[in-house]
């Protein structure tokens, strides 16, 4: 009998603190119109002082836990997906396991950048159908507000703050039919967040403690990488561009998003679009819009859902669902 991961509960959380395009044009050069025109971006949310990668990601996790009726006691794996860790060992998905209250089911982190939800994602589905697990927390969290350059008026437009989670089960019901994972790190240099605590880019200085991009090199490689990925997800699984229900992309940018749609000829009506609301939450993008569309009733039980994501790396993956 085949063995799938099924989703069987989602959560997300954003901070309550919103910050508008006219609330940046106070501080560096740009406008709400510009903003808007390029990216898609209206508004983010932004972490208060004390909440943190793991605390938002235990506020999601719990959410989902609720939806899937699951104690947290009965995971079998804790997958956390992140570039903001609380520390940079122990491993953020152990912050969340104590935060849960469980002990010993195996927790880490998985680090791809914005791709890191889909990566995390795809392990888990490779433990549960191994028969190596059979209840499976993903979490993608972030605080990328700490992490950005607030008078580099081409990156703090872009980014907010936020977790979202699934709650993976095994089942004989169809669940992930395939997911689709790929890097290439000769582009590291075009979208990177250096670490000072390494000996490499240590200097301490602000530039060094921020996201450095080539936003219109990333956006280039970004739409036709995506568009070569939606190729690959369909024709492994022998479905048409029609099967697709739902795209979940990642969030950022909405010209990166309608370049995809348009390659699945799907209308916009059937992407799940947040990053007007929300910004890049790099990985806690797709779980934050599943969890969205989930909970307004319009992705239903039994559909098919196409998710993508691209980012620093370059890493970049898909993956293809029956919710
Ligand atoms: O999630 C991880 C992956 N990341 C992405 O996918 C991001 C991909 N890149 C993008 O989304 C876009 O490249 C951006 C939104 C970052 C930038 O948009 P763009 O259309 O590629 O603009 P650009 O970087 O080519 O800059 C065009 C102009 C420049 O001025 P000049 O040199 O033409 O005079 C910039 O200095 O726009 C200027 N500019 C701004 N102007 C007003 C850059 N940022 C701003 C700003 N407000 N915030």
């Amino acid at each position: 009998m085949s063995r799938y991961s099924r989703i069987a509960g989602t959560g997300g959380y954003l901070p309550k603190q919103v910050v508008t395009n006219d609330d940046l044009a106070k501080r560096v050069e740009t406008s709400d119109d510009w903003i808007i025109e390029r990216t898609g971006i209206r508004r983010r949310h932004i972490a208060a002082p004390e909440e943190t990668a793991s605390s938002m990601a235990e506020i999601a996790a719990r959410q989902a836990l609720e939806a899937a009726a699951m104690d947290p006691g009965a995971l079998d794996l804790i997958i956390l997906a992140t570039s903001s860790p609380d520390r940079v060992f122990p491993s953020t998905a152990c912050l969340l396991q104590q935060r849960l209250g469980v002990r010993s089911c195996a927790a880490f982190d998985v680090q791809a950048a914005c791709s890191g939800f889909i990566f995390a994602l795809s392990i888990a589905d490779q433990y549960i159908s191994a028969g190596n697990a059979s209840r499976v927390l993903v979490v993608g969290t972030e605080v990328n507000s700490r992490s950005v350059d607030w008078d580099d008026r081409s990156t703090c437009i872009l980014f907010g703050d936020g977790a979202g989670a699934v709650v993976l089960e095994a089942s004989s019901e169809l669940g992930i039919m395939s997911t689709h994972i790929h890097s290439d790190g000769h582009y590291q240099d075009l979208l990177y967040l250096p670490n000072p605590a390494s000996n490499g880019e240590g200097s301490g200085n602000d530039e060094s403690r921020t996201i450095r991009m080539q936003g219109s090199e990333v956006f280039k490689v970004a739409v036709n990488t995506l568009g070569r990925i939606v190729d690959e997800t369909l024709e492994q699984n022998g479905l048409q561009k029609s099967d697709v229900d739902w795209l979940v992309p990642h969030q950022a940018n909405i010209r990166i998003i309608t370049a995809t749609a348009k390659k699945l000829q799907l209308p916009m009506e059937r992407v799940v679009v947040t990053v007007d609301e929300q910004g890049n939450t790099s990985s806690a993008s797709i779980p934050l819009a599943f969890d969205e569309a989930v909970r307004d009733g319009r992705i239903k039980r039994g559909q098919t859902v196409l998710m993508e994501a691209f980012g620093g790396g370059f890493a970049w993956g898909s993956a293809l669902l029956r919710y």
